[in-house]
């Protein structure tokens, strides 16, 4: 056989038959790098196939009988409820993120919490020792626990095979290299060669496997979007690396919904399951400030309570200045327009910055009320009373429009002791407000918010 080679954007994974200067899918310049996809020689032999012997058959879908395979549960709380119970035996889960954020740290308090489980941990980035001493950081070595350092797939497979772990967790994809591929770790083929013959151990052996997979700065993981649609769950750990919590998120789940989302804080001793967000994200408060409102927002199906600040002040260098953070910067332009237009505020000559406390990024627009509100407030230097929060979504016409899951965000509120929650009267309409002891004020245009509030 001859040595086949084929060109590969290494930003979206595009294939093409010779070098191009530009990618014609994503439009990168100057990302085609030839990669061999064949050896001449090709007669090392793959992970055990079985291919051969078990050619699969159509069968009626009624005959078709499974028993509900058992979670293994990874005594994460949060871990857990965003795989849906547990890790689903033979599955292959990818874990993305930017370095520095956790991932090995995860991985390795998960190996560590696999208590009754023979787990093989394998890293491609660091040493045996090195290993070793943070997972002594993060917890009592209890856990039936192998390190190997390794970065050939092959060598792993014939590891696994004799250790025959029930857990495998893989630190990172792009230290693999398969030696059935010429080109180098990393590259888009290795790193997708690796991953299909991650996949095909996983399930013929039904051992599940976590993957560690580094983000580019484009945001996706390993470059390409390919490995997404191999891999059966999708996770995403992300968070500001200068701050403590951080989130874990599910884009893509096959056995569970990807509703769900995960909080840690980053201590010393390793990651800690945050069970109560809203309590720690507002555990910073100060009475009497002006610029803050607090929103219930929903994350996922999950609902808590967020701080956000804004600072309005003279712009005294030419343009004004709208500086977000943790919040969309057109959303808030937008809003700057329509509190404009529509509340008459003059706010053009204003520079105005946003935060949202805790370093969380919110793509939630319940939280455009709460925006607003701070925004006035600081504007107005008049703060708002600390037992207010707000729930509900802007309009261009400066209405203030229904948001989902009204009741649960209400829940949360009552729960944290708040006494008066802000929401859209379109949210009114089959709403028992008899099930709730906070007071609702129901607003339909923004004007009726700041006649509530400062009026
Ligand atoms: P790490 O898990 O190595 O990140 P990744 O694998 O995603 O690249 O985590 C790196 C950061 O976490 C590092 O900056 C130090 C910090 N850290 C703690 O704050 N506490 C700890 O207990 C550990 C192990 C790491
Ligand atoms: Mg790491």
């Amino acid at each position: 056989m001859k040595t086949k080679t084929t060109y590969f954007c290494q930003s979206c994974g595009a294939q093409s038959p010779k070098w191009l200067g530009k990618c014609p899918s994503c439009g990168g310049w100057n990302t085609f790098v030839e990669e061999i996809v064949q050896k001449e020689n090709k007669n090392q032999p793959h992970f055990k196939s079985t291919t051969t012997q078990l050619a699969a058959k159509p069968r009626h879908i009624s005959e078709i009988n499974y028993d509900e395979l058992p979670r293994i549960s990874t005594n994460d709380g949060e871990l857990d409820r965003i795989l849906g119970g547990g890790i689903v035996p033979g599955s292959l889960i990818l874990l993305g993120g930017e370095p520095g954020i956790g991932k090995s740290t995860l991985m390795l308090q998960v190996a560590m919490k696999l208590k009754d489980k023979k787990v093989l941990y394998v890293s491609g980035e660091e040493s045996q020792q090195q290993v070793k001493m943070r997972a002594e950081r993060v917890g009592d070595i209890v856990s039936d626990c192998y390190i190997l350092t390794e970065t050939s797939t092959q060598n792993i497979f014939k590891q696994a095979e004799m250790l025959e772990p029930e857990v495998v967790i893989i630190d990172s994809i792009q230290t693999l290299y398969s030696a059935h591929i010429e080109s180098a770790a990393g590259s888009i083929s290795q790193v997708r060669e690796c991953t299909a013959e991650l996949i095909k151990y996983a399930k013929e052996t039904g051992t599940p496997v976590f993957l560690i997979g580094h983000i580019t700065k484009e945001g996706t993981i390993a470059g390409p979007k390919v490995l997404e649609h191999m891999v059966d769950v999708v996770l995403q750990f992300e968070g500001d690396r200068h701050l403590v919590y951080r989130i874990l998120r599910s884009i893509k789940n096959r056995f569970h919904s990807t509703n769900e989302l995960g909080i840690y804080e980053m201590l010393g001793s390793g990651l800690r399951e945050v069970n109560n967000p809203s309590e720690v994200l507002l555990s910073q408060r100060e009475e009497g400030l002006s610029g803050v409102a607090i929103s219930a927002m929903l994350e996922g199906n999950r609902p808590f309570m967020i701080e956000i600040q804004s600072l309005v002040s003279v712009a005294t260098y030419g343009t004004p200045q709208r500086t977000t953070t943790g919040f969309d910067g057109k959303r808030l332009n937008m809003l700057l327009a329509v509190l404009e237009k529509r509340g008459g505020f003059r706010l053009g000559t204003q520079d105005v910055f946003i935060n949202i406390a805790g370093g969380i990024k919110v793509e939630d627009p319940g939280i455009d009320l709460a925006v607003c509100a701070s925004i006035i407030s600081s504007f107005e230097d008049i703060a708002i009373s600390t037992h207010v929060c707000f729930a509900a979504e802007v309009g261009l016409g400066g209405e203030v429009r229904a948001v989902n899951r009204v009741e649960q965000r209400i829940s949360e509120a009552q729960k944290l002791g708040f006494k008066e929650i802000y929401i859209s009267k379109y949210n009114m309409k089959g709403l028992d407000t008899q099930n709730f002891s906070i007071k609702i004020s129901a607003v339909g245009k923004l004007e009726e918010l700041v006649e509530g509030l400062f009026g």
